[in-house]
């Protein structure tokens, strides 16, 4: 080979190793990245090292990384970073943020810091996604060399609310799948699980007071075709404590007054007709309403809340409150009644009437309620999150009455729809244009044209994983015999 050609090639390749070390794709992109031509291998005597207070997330580095490498990782506690370790240094007088880290991988170690345990948390989860991807195997991948690229990264959060929404009413998804999907979730540092508990097709959470609500509300159809669960307050509290570990809330959403068919077909009486339903096995919003006109519709509720306080430490609840029909209430002489003695001129007053109503009873156990966008309007008396989805202009409505915002557009982060028209794309559901990955991802929640002011009320983002396309389906595998190509 002549020199040249030599030289050439040891050009090539020296360029291509630097671009592999630069487009280590970190998701979501941190602040600040700059990697250097070494690496640090992780072996079977590679140790674990942390500061007091750190050793839980030490543990659960080791349990990241001993499925796919096969090799018991043993931690010690240390106060520096010694040769062949990685050091996950918690220093509470760091002055950084909440969810910050710093991240410095060298060829003798790697050491992340952060005052907090989010911040070493997502130090770790930078870490994962540096190494292979077999990383993420339950299985030990052999032949694989566990390589991080040398680096220093220091990355903090834009937004404090970073959601996803899971619809567990119109599909029931069990608790190991939700279990999964906060795996998920903390992998792209997502810190809320917008848990949408209730709706139309189901209820999902026992309620000891209301059995009623599991044993009916929470299944559809009939013999080889009835379909359905629920979590169990025992469930709840292990979802919540595994959501815990990795830095996510659990924001249940409870709704009022519309999407609750499931609660009206197990106690008639919440309803203004108190006609007897079923839960229904076709997706369709009810235009049966809790009656707002009855007091027993809000001792229901509290009781409701009282028991979901206990299970949910969130300082958010969820209450729902789109898409409301009102004519029940305008033919309920409850309702009427009610509208009547307070000298309200709508129905659409009514409603803020009950959400008033509830943000008194939750406020009493020191909860924020969250409401899609519908629950912005006039006479709410405390402050509320309102969740954009579809008026757009309730952002400025919101902020200007001193509620925060989370921005959650059908156009962005509704995942219920393809992500492509291309022909043989998976088959999703229709009633919104395809979101292509690249239109999600590059999405900034926030608004043009707010006044800088109102800014930091704009909490965030939150995908929503609507579920109805998955309605008929038992288990996600066996939606397939639809032969529609719908999959997880
Ligand atoms: C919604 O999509 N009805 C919030
Ligand atoms: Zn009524």
């Amino acid at each position: 080979m002549k020199l040249k050609t030599l030289f050439l090639l040891l050009i090539v390749a020296m360029l291509s190793s630097v671009t592999n070390l630069n487009s280590q794709d970190i998701i979501p992109l941190p602040q600040n990245v700059n990697f250097s031509n070494d690496i640090f291998t992780i072996t079977p005597k590679t140790k674990v090292l942390y500061t007091l207070g750190a050793e839980s997330k030490a543990v659960m580095l080791t349990e990241y990384l001993s499925p796919a490498t096969g090799w018991d990782f043993s931690t010690k506690k240390s106060n520096k970073l010694k040769s062949g370790s990685i050091f996950l240094n918690l220093d509470e007088s760091l002055k950084t943020g909440d969810e910050s880290y710093e991240m410095i991988v060298k060829s003798k170690g790697v050491e992340i810091k952060s005052a907090t345990q989010a911040g070493l948390f997502y130090g770790i989860q930078s870490l994962l996604q540096l190494l292979p991807s077999e990383i993420y195997s339950e299985k030990r991948q052999k032949g694989i060399q566990w390589n991080v690229p040398a680096c220093k990264i220091t990355d903090s959060p834009v937004y404090k609310w970073r959601g996803m929404m899971l619809d567990v009413s119109r599909y029931f998804y069990d608790k190991q799948y939700v279990l999964k999907f906060l795996d998920m979730m903390a992998m792209y540092k997502m810190n809320v699980l917008h848990f949408h508990l209730i709706d139309d097709a189901g209820w999902r959470l026992e309620i000891k007071k209301y059995p009623k609500l599991t044993s009916i509300g929470a299944w559809r159809g009939e013999d080889e075709n009835r379909r359905g669960g629920y979590y169990t307050q025992e469930d709840i509290k292990e979802i919540v404590a595994y959501a815990t570990e990795r830095n996510i809330d659990v924001v249940p959403e409870i709704e009022i007054p519309a999407h609750t068919l499931a609660a009206i077909s197990a106690y008639p009486h919440l309803s203004c007709t108190e006609k007897e339903h079923v839960v229904p096995t076709q997706h369709f919003i009810s235009r049966d309403l809790y009656c707002v006109g009855k007091e027993s519709t809000f001792e229901f509720l509290a009781d409701v809340f009282k028991e979901a306080f206990s299970l949910f430490p969130s300082k958010y609840i969820h209450i729902g409150g789109d898409e409301a029909r009102y004519d029940r209430w305008r033919e309920c002489p409850h309702c009427q009644k009610r509208k009547k003695d307070l000298g309200l001129k709508s129905e659409a007053e009514l409603q803020v009437y009950f959400n008033r109503r509830v943000q008194k009873m939750v406020s009493k156990y020191g909860k924020t309620i969250v409401g899609w966008d519908e629950i912005i309007e006039d006479g709410l008396k405390e402050k509320a999150v309102g969740m954009v989805w579809h008026n757009k202009k309730k952002i400025f409505k919101a902020t200007k009455m001193g509620h925060d915002v989370v921005m959650s557009l059908t156009g962005h982060t509704y995942f219920d729809v393809a992500e492509s028209a291309i022909p043989g794309e998976v088959k999703a559901a229709t009633w919104l244009k395809p979101i292509s990955l690249q239109k999600a991802y590059e999405w900034d929640p926030m608004v043009e044209g707010l006044d800088e002011k109102y800014r930091k009320q704009v909490l965030g983002g939150n995908g929503c994983l609507w579920s109805d396309q998955f309605i008929h389906g038992y288990k996600l595998p066996e939606i397939m015999p639809l032969n529609e190509n719908r999959s997880e």
